[in-house]
């Protein structure tokens, strides 16, 4: 089925940081740019037809020169730890894929920084 998408600037999806759009190739509005520290998370509420696994697809940019790690919980427990790679610069997005557990219904997916560079810029989530 097609995914829908949920935009990191569009309640109730929150943001540790700030929603910017001074980097282009974004989708919607605008960007969460997390604070650059540790635990700094970009939280997203999303609806699942049926329990079981969703398909999670991430698009971000990374302008620093490393990867930025980050762990993902969805509905409080953790679920699976990831690390966004450089996309070279701010305005370069790329997309994560990750496979996680969910709820029928309505599902909390918290991308929380493990690093203290903070999370990379992060455009939107596909379910
Ligand atoms: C730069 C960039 C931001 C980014 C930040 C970071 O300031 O303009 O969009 O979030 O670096 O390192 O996280
Ligand atoms: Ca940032």
């Amino acid at each position: 089925p097609t995914p829908t998408r949920y935009e990191a600037e569009s309640s109730p999806a929150t943001c540790d940081g700030s929603i910017d759009s001074n980097h282009s190739g974004y989708s919607g509005s605008g960007f969460c740019n997390t604070d650059n520290t540790t635990g700094a998370a970009a939280q997203f509420t999303v609806n699942a037809a049926a329990s079981g696994t969703a398909t999670l697809e991430i698009r971000y940019a990374n302008g620093g020169s490393s990867g930025r790690p980050a762990a993902v919980t969805v509905n409080g427990s953790s679920a699976q730890s990831l690390s966004f790679s450089t996309t070279g610069a701010w305005n370069n997005w790329a997309t994560a894929t990750l496979t996680v557990p969910v709820n029928s219904g309505s599902n909390t997916i918290r991308l929380a920084a493990t690093g203290s560079d903070g999370l990379p810029n992060i455009d939107y989530l596909d379910v």
